[in-house]
Order: C-alpha cells, then structure tokens, then sequence
C-alpha cells in the first residue's frame, strides 16, 4: 500500500502504521505536541482519496471532519491513500526556535577568547615502520608515538585495535588519531585513519528540551554549523511535563520507552542531517547533550524516579564522559560525548549552559537569568556567585494547552496589534503568509492589547459587550484573531486563530509563576530589583521578546528595556559552545559548581507571591511604575 502526498513524496504503509508514524519514518514531520496520542489535535491531514480506518477524531470540529480533515496520528490506509499536509500541521526543521540570535556561532565562541579545542581532538602520527630490530606490536608502536608527543595513558576500545593493522599499512605507517580526554592525563581513543582519508571532522550540539529536540551538525574543525535540524520531544506521548514522563519511567518498562523514543528522534535528526551532506557517521566524533535533568537522565537511561520524591536528588549532577555506543546513537561508537552538569533536580544542565551562552558568569555586576519554555528557571548573580530557582509556569509559551499554541516557526503569529478604534487585530506572521497558529510572543501581545483596550478584564475575563470578536466557542468565550479566508480553504486549508478563555487561564498562571520565581529569588538573595545591571531572557519566542508588552503583562520586573537582552534557544548555543573549547567546558563546570539552588515551595511566600501576580499586570500597581504611568493608572 502506498501513502502518496499531494505535491510530493510517496512512501509504503500499511494498515498496522498511522499516517503520522509512516510519514516520521521518511523525514516528514508533522505538529504533534502530544506526540501522536491523538489529543492536542495537532497533526491534521486532509485525506482526498484511498481508503482509511479512523480510530479517533479527537478534536477535530464537525466542519473540519466534513472537509476530510483527520488526524495523523490516528488514522491508518486501508487502501493506496491520497493526502495534503495544511501548511499548519507542517512541522518546521531548523524553525527559528533552533536558530536562536545568533546567526554566526563562530564568531561568537570567538568573542569568549579561546581558541577553537574541540571535545573530539586530532594528532598526525608518522610512526616509524616495523623492522627486524623495532618489532614491537602495533598498538606499542602507535602508543609509543602518541606518548612521544605528550599524549599517555590513552585507552583504545576493541573496535579500535580491530583495524589497526590494516590502517597502519594502508596509510604507509602515516596515521591521525582522534581522541577525547578524560582528563588532563587520560585520553581515550575514537578513530584511527590513514593520513591521506582524513577528511572531515564533525561534531553534535543536541539540546533535549521535554518538548523539542533540536541538534547543530558543526564542523569542529573550524566551528561552523552546518546545518540544523529539530523536532518535537517524542515523548510527549508519555506526557507533556517531566512530571508525567518520571511517572511513566517509573512504570514497567517505561523508562526504556522514553529513552528509545528520545534516542529516536536524536537518530532521526542525525541520519537525515548527515545524508544530506554526505557526511560518513563514523566521522561525527563527539556530541554535548544539553537538557534539564530528567531529560539528561532519561537520555542516558537513569531511573529519574528520585527527582520527584523528596528531598529531590537525582542519579548524577556530574555525568562522565560516556561514549557514542552507550548513548546508543548514530555516531562514531567510540565519539565522546559530553553532558552538561545539572545543578539540582528542577535546575538541570540546560540552565548552565543557558548561563554560559549568556556569558553573566563573566560579570562582576548582577544580572538575571530566565528561560522560558516548557518550564521556567531563573538564575541571579555575578562571577563570584549564581543562585537559582525553578517556576512552574507550564509550557504556554511553547504553545502547550493553547488552542492554538505552537513553537516560534514558520506561520506562527508573533505579534499582534488591535487598533484602538475599530478593535481587529492586525497580525504579523513568521515567515508571512498565512498563520497557523500563535507562539509565545505573540500570545503575550494579544493578552496585553486585549486587556489595553478593555476586551479582557485585569483577570483576563472576556468583556463581549466591546467586540463581536468576543464570540461563544466550543470552550466558552473566545476572542477571534485571524478569521479563516474559505475561498483559499482548498489550496492552504485555513482556519479561524482564536485565544479561548482557557487560554487565558494558562497563560495568566504562567506568568504569574515566573514573576513569582523572580520576586522570591531577589528576596532570597537579598537583592532589589534596582542593582540589576543586565536581564537575560532565554526561550522560543522567535525573533525577539516584546520586553515592554511582557512588563505591562506582568509577566517580568519592570525594567527599563535597555537592561533586557533576548537570547533566544541558549541551550543549544551553550551546547555548542561546550563542544568547540575545552576552556568553555571548564567554565561550565565552574558555572555549575558555584550555583546555588532554592527550592521554592520550602522557602516560605511562594503562594503569596504567586496568588498576587495572578492579575495583569499585578494586584500591587506600584511594582509596575511604567504600566501605572502607561496606562494612566
Ligand atoms: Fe496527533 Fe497530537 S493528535 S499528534
């Protein structure tokens, strides 16, 4: 049986197989934050001819179900099936998310001051031949090179030693050596080629977000990336939050789901990576994992079931230099791969390479630091010290539990204006074109125009006695963002963009837990908000934050917003950054070691915090001189 797409691409299936798992298994990704469960309702598919059995419809609408329209995930070809991929259910490679702020990577880790010393290393060798007189074994005779330029204690792997003997004679005795260190007096061995097939060098940037996975393929020869590619957490079929995915891994057999699934995707990134540009697998010789710390523990296969139980300890903050087999992925079996020290359980090695991306550990003045995505963390402090923190704030601004939520990629609305007179919306979307959904910088537009211009009260409830926009939805009132042009519904398939009453909710609670995180922090540390001298802000917004919107939300302090900095994704930048110095990989681990975890829920005031900055922008106004003033309060 075939699955053929309309404007391209025809793959065998058969009944077993959704649609969504056989078009994964060929390199086309569909939207599926829920990982193919079948409820975000996400990965829609118009189905225009071929049998097909359907085993949900999820939450498809009557009208979307009498368009064809099914869900991926949920659907299998009983018979040769015809359909087209929406522009909204086309999950976007390399979408800005991934790219972050900085467009020249190298240039950036030159800024640091090191020099390019990557994780996987490389010597040239001409060893002299064997003789009568000099007969010692092969592996004597390279270790016995290898020391005479410094390198001892070099450990070598069976596979290693297995072509040896061939590849001494076939590069006539002339060898390079790639190696990882263990330390400064401890290397292990990953490759041996004869001189003149020594080509390429490469290396992995994976950052493992709960729910996107995004990976930098460098060429750490001289540190430029050659390409980027992500997708969406798998396992978010087991669970949106970590929560959930720790519940499962502590199920039977759950924790090798996750791993194998998250492994899987990694794989998929990679081969698809490295058939594009012709790179040989045995040629990527090392990696740096960077993700929060059930993540990290999942990767490698560590029961994270600890992280929850109180007092909250994880397997390893520090993991070893593990290699590319036991990582299980498509790489040079013996790479190196590194992974980013986590510092607490909430507060994993996404957050310290976040910092280290964000360079405040260089600063002697006070700044904070905050991600934003599937949760929230924040970080204060300077080059002496970093004290940190995790929110729940939840994964709104990724597009999590909204509507019509979705990553900072291609057709997301990323910021909105209503004019003041006729209250529409005007948007702008990624990429232009018609939008698909809404990510995060765009939702915190929307709330702060509709609460503006009196459309949501201060609790985020819908007025509809000001627009015809506040309309009755499936889920309660909702207010109408972009409404759907139908006579373009065959070509594109449209469809209204609404932020629902529920929406609402989540993103008010989101913020409120961020901006509680950041005033318990200070407290903790004894700070005002006044000694901060830069606000590093990380995360999916796309191309930039709108700093003065998310003030007026409440959602961070009232700032001025020259003291902001929008970092975009700094786990991945931090991940890469690690790879390409050995000098950055120290100072990530001093990074680590000098950070100082709070844990919220014990430190007293959590609740007040949070219950009080669950108005926009907060029940005290006088936190908020620049809204007051704005707003004429
Ligand atoms: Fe199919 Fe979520 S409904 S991936």
């Amino acid at each position: 049986m075939k699955l053929s797409i309309t404007g391209g691409g025809s793959f065998e299936t058969n009944a077993n197989a959704t649609i969504y798992e056989t078009l994964k298994a060929n390199g086309v990704f569909l939207v599926s934050p829920c990982g193919g469960k079948g409820t975000c309702g996400k990965c829609q598919v118009k189905v225009t001819s071929g049998g097909a059995t359907v085993k949900s419809y999820g939450k498809l609408t009557q009208q979307e179900r009498k368009d064809g329209i099914a869900l991926a995930c949920q659907t299998s070809a009983t018979s040769d099936l015809y359909i087209e991929i929406p522009e909204h259910s086309k999950l976007v490679l390399g979408g800005k998310i991934a790219v972050s702020i900085f467009k020249d990577t190298a240039a950036y880790l030159q800024s640091y001051g090191v020099g390019i010393d990557p994780l996987a290393k490389r010597v040239s060798l001409t060893l002299p031949p064997p003789s009568i007189q000099d007969n010692i074994g092969d592996l004597q005779r390279l270790t016995r090179s290898l020391e005479d330029v410094g390198i001892t204690n070099m450990r070598f792997a069976h596979k290693f030693v297995s072509t040896l003997m061939e590849t001494l004679r076939e590069g006539d005795f002339s060898v390079v050596v790639s190696y990882s260190k263990q330390s400064d007096t401890a290397f292990d061995a990953i490759s041996v080629y004869p001189h003149e097939q020594c080509n390429g060098r490469y290396g992995l940037a994976i950052d493992i977000g709960t729910t996107t996975v995004v990976v930098y393929m460098v060429d750490i020869a001289n540190g430029a990336v050659i390409d980027i590619g992500s997708t969406y957490n798998s396992q978010t079929k087991y669970g949106d939050d970590v929560i959930t995915r720790i519940v499962h891994a502590t199920e039977g057999g759950g924790l090798a789901d996750l791993r194998n699934t998250v492994v899987g995707d990694i794989n998929t990134i990679i081969d698809l990576l490295c058939g594009k540009h012709n790179i040989e697998s045995r040629h990527v010789e090392a990696a740096v994992i960077s993700g929060n710390t059930t993540m990290s523990h999942i990767f490698w296969g560590l029961n994270p079931a600890s992280i929850r139980e109180d007092p909250y300890i994880p397997t390893v903050n520090y993991y070893p230099l593990w290699h590319g087999s036991q990582a299980r992925l498509n790489i040079n079996q013996q790479a190196a791969v590194y992974t980013a020290p986590s510092v607490a359980s909430y507060v994993g090695g996404d957050i310290v390479t976040g910092i280290l991306a964000s360079k405040m550990h260089r600063s002697p003045g006070i700044s904070l630091f905050m991600d934003i995505g599937t949760n929230a963390e924040v970080a204060i402090g300077n080059d002496e010290w970093i004290m940190t923190a995790a929110c729940s704030a939840g994964p709104c601004f990724e597009g999590g539990g909204i509507k019509f939520g979705m990553r900072a990629t291609q057709g997301a609305i990323e910021s909105i204006k209503i004019d003041p007179n006729t209250l529409t919306p005007s948007v702008s979307v990624i990429g232009g074109g018609v939008p698909t959904g809404i990510c995060g910088s765009g939702m915190i537009d929307a709330i702060v125009e509709l609460y503006k211009h009196g459309i949501i009260n201060q609790k985020g409830v819908f007025n509809p006695a000001k627009t015809p926009l506040v309309r009755e939805g499936e889920d309660g009132l909702e207010f109408l963002i972009y409404k759907s042009d139908n006579s373009q519904r065959d070509i594109v398939l449209t469809r209204d963009i609404v932020l629902t009453t529920v929406d609402m909710e989540n993103l008010i609670r989101a913020k409120a837990a961020i901006f509680a995180g950041v005033s318990l922090l200070l407290r903790e540390a004894g700070l005002t908000l006044d000694v901060l001298e830069k606000v590093y802000v990380a995360g999916g917004f796309g191309n930039s934050l709108n700093v003065e919107k998310a003030v007026m939300l409440g959602m961070i302090p009232d700032l001025p917003p020259d003291k902001y900095i929008f970092l975009g994704n700094t786990s991945i930048i931090g991940a890469y950054l690690t790879l390409m110095s050995d000098t950055l990989r120290k100072d990530l681990e001093s990074i680590a070691s000098k950070m100082t975890y709070i844990e919220l829920s014990v430190v007293g005031g959590y609740m007040d915090e949070y219950m009080s900055a669950m108005f926009i922008p907060h029940t005290d106004i006088s936190k908020f001189p620049s809204v007051a003033a704005a707003l004429g309060l």
